[in-house]
């Protein structure tokens, strides 16, 4: 039997089994066996859920890169790490070896040092996924700097927020990128977005598309002539099991992103066994994550998890409709593609297109499909397993979020028997727990609740970057001693889980965590606006799109409908993204209210998904009147 690759449903039971009765020696014998230290833990284990805190390999000492790079270059060096798919395919393809890769992020790491930058300090990486955002990243964990990735779709108000929030002194970005047939000109973001932070000294920019920018004198320096005089070897430096290995934003239902820390051994160790399990991945593999970098799907399953198995991972800069809808086919014919792992919103948007799309390539290669970010929804499950994996690659249901670090809830593929939109069962070391409205436990099968995890396992996140309060409110304090994931779930006869959604105002917009507050913040903002209320309804692709419910101020009430609706839409493009653009913006002359001031969502949101026959008792509300005005009105 082995506990590490996982092969057959009883070794799954038995292995779990373990972990559960007996976490401890569990996860030592896997992070003895399989990594490398430069000194080991006093202890596996410390938490306490009530404060919360938790530490894993107790002053055990290690550099994350010495097992992602160094100590695959003897068997390793001349096998392709990084293989970087452009957006153009006429573009060629890089194939990046371990030796390479290791060369480029000693590279970085030392022009990071000739900075200034040193352990602990924060870096702000803002790029498109060029092989520049892996190796930045890399060299940031090279010399124990605390990189802050921010995803380039961004606006600039939504980056300095960020950057503000946990200090970062450099920021590492490129001229402009590429995405399908659009250009977009990414330091100009940066040059508005740095207007508002002082603290940041200098800015590094890769060169990507040749357009034409500014450069400030004294803070901003082309990557290029530095990467290259740059010495080609960097000792890693020696970083405790829990120092901070980086910082990820995610949104949370009120106010601003929460600033997730994870920490350096329990995330490698937990991204590198999941990873290696859920994909099946075997050396010869040609594994592609079409993430960004920019979320957690990007740093676990692109690069940590991926490169500390020694595995080739695909890094695509492009989109799964450039040149044509074919694109994703195209470059799993193209590399051989063995294991593919994407989002419910790509498979949808690729499902209404013409099959021809795909017949015309020849997708054998591929033995693993994976899906994450949102429930997939059946008639998407069955598309993919029928016309990409032919009914023989079994698709794995991945449930996890940026707070996890790694995947929860999921099949292991040719193990775990899948059944469509189920996740299935509880990755090795992980004690799910669905809990009722009275805060109790529910036991037993064909049961639903809300989705909790009731001890900890090695990759979640520790705090929220300078707010350790705010991370216990809002994951250790609804339910005693449990991490309350905002997510509700069944748990099936069989005992396996379904996610069935956010509990909470968490949208999610094609794959896309958004919260209501910071949206609705940003709407009110506008002059004419007096209130607004966000609520999701369902969309064919995206999963849900954003419905706004608006009240105009007097000011407001004599201008154009629709222009005051353009007006809304970029103002959201520019505090937050594009991807927090509402699809539907209704101007109403209240919102449904309790007596103690709250909005009622719940009324909203089924007036937004036309399901508003049945909308329960509304005499207590403050306002019932309003409710028909709304209904009849809706869009
Ligand atoms: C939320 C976390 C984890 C990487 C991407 C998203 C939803 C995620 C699934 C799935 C149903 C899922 C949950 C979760 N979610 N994967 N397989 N089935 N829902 O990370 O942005 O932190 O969002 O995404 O609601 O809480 P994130």
């Amino acid at each position: 039997m082995s506990n590490y690759h996982i092969k057959q449903l009883e070794e799954y039971f038995q292995v779990y089994r373990k972990s559960v009765n007996n976490p401890e020696s569990f996860w030592e014998e896997i992070a003895e066996e399989h990594f490398v230290w430069r000194k080991k833990w006093d202890q596996v284990l410390e938490w306490d859920f009530s404060k919360p805190e938790v530490k894993w390999f107790k002053n055990a000492k290690l550099n994350i890169t010495e097992n992602c790079l160094d100590r695959h270059l003897p068997t390793r060096g001349d096998k392709t790490a990084l293989l970087f798919e452009p957006n153009n395919p006429k573009e060629e393809a890089q194939h990046i070896s371990y030796r390479k890769l290791h060369e480029k992020v000693c590279q970085m790491a030392n022009v990071l040092k000739d900075h200034g930058i040193k352990k602990g300090d924060r870096v702000c990486i803002y790029l498109p996924m060029i092989p520049e955002l892996a190796f930045a990243v890399l060299a940031c964990a090279r010399i124990g700097a605390v990189h802050s990735v921010v995803f380039a779709g961004f606006s600039a108000t939504a980056l300095s927020t960020r950057i503000n929030d946990c200090d970062c002194k450099m920021v590492i970005t490129a001229d402009g990128s590429y995405r399908g047939a659009k250009t977009l000109n990414l330091k100009s973001i940066v040059d508005v977005a740095l207007e508002d932070c002082p603290e940041v000294k200098s800015v590094l920019v890769a060169q990507r598309t040749g357009e034409k920018i500014d450069m400030v004198e004294g803070r901003d320096h082309w990557l290029k002539p530095l990467l290259d005089k740059a010495y080609s070897d960097c000792t890693a430096e020696v970083m405790d099991a829990e120092d901070p290995l980086f910082i990820l934003y995610t949104s949370g239902s009120t106010g601003k992103p929460k600033g997730m820390v994870h920490t350096c051994a329990g995330y490698m160790v937990y991204t590198a066994y999941t990873f290696k399990n859920i994909f099946q991945y075997r050396e010869e593999d040609v594994y592609w994550c079409t993430a960004d970098i920019g979320w957690i799907t990007g740093h676990s399953y692109i690069v940590y998890g991926p490169l500390a198995n020694g595995a080739t991972t695909v890094m695509f800069e492009g989109v799964p409709s450039y040149p044509d809808y074919g694109r994703f086919w195209e470059v799993v014919q193209k590399h051989k593609v063995n294991q593919f792992y994407t989002a419910p919103t790509a498979i949808r948007a690729l499902a209404k297109e013409q099959l021809e799309h795909v017949e015309k390539y020849d997708l054998s290669s591929l033995k693993v499909l994976g899906t994450v970010g949102e429930p997939i929804n059946e008639e998407a499950w069955h598309w993919y397993n029928n016309n990409i994996g032919k009914k023989k690659s079994p698709i794995v249901d991945t449930w996890w979020q940026t707070e996890t670090g790694g995947i929860m809830i999921s099949p292991i593929p040719y193990v775990t028997p899948t059944t469509p939109t189920y996740a299935t069962l509880p990755f090795i070391g992980i004690q799910p727990a669905l809990m009722d409205e009275k805060s109790n436990e529910i036991q037993g099968n064909q049961v639903e609740g809300r989705l909790c995890i009731k001890f900890p396992w090695p990759s979640m996140a520790r705090t929220i970057w300078g707010n350790h309060e705010r991370y216990r409110d809002t994951y250790f304090a609804a339910y005693e001693n449990k991490y309350f994931t905002g997510d509700g779930a069944l748990r099936d006869a069989v005992g396996y889980y379904r996610i069935t959604g956010r509990v909470d105002d968490v949208i999610i917009v094609s794959g896309h965590n958004l919260g209501t507050a910071p949206i609705e913040d940003s709407i009110n903002e506008h002059p004419a606006v007096a209130e607004s209320a966000i609520v999701g309804f369902p969309h064919d692709i995206k999963g849900n799109a954003l419905y706004g419910f608006v009240i105009l101020k007097e000011v407001g009430q004599s201008r154009d409908r629709d222009n005051l609706r353009k007006e809304i839409n970029q103002q959201i493009t520019e505090q937050i993204g594009p991807i927090a653009k509402l699809d539907k913006i209704q101007f109403v002359p209240g919102l449904p209210k309790t007596r103690s001031g709250k909005i009622m969502r719940r009324i909203l949101r089924k007036i937004a998904g036309k399901d508003a026959k049945n909308l329960g008792d509304i005499s207590t509300l403050l306002n019932p009147e309003v409710v028909k005005e709304i209904k009849d009105n809706a869009l």
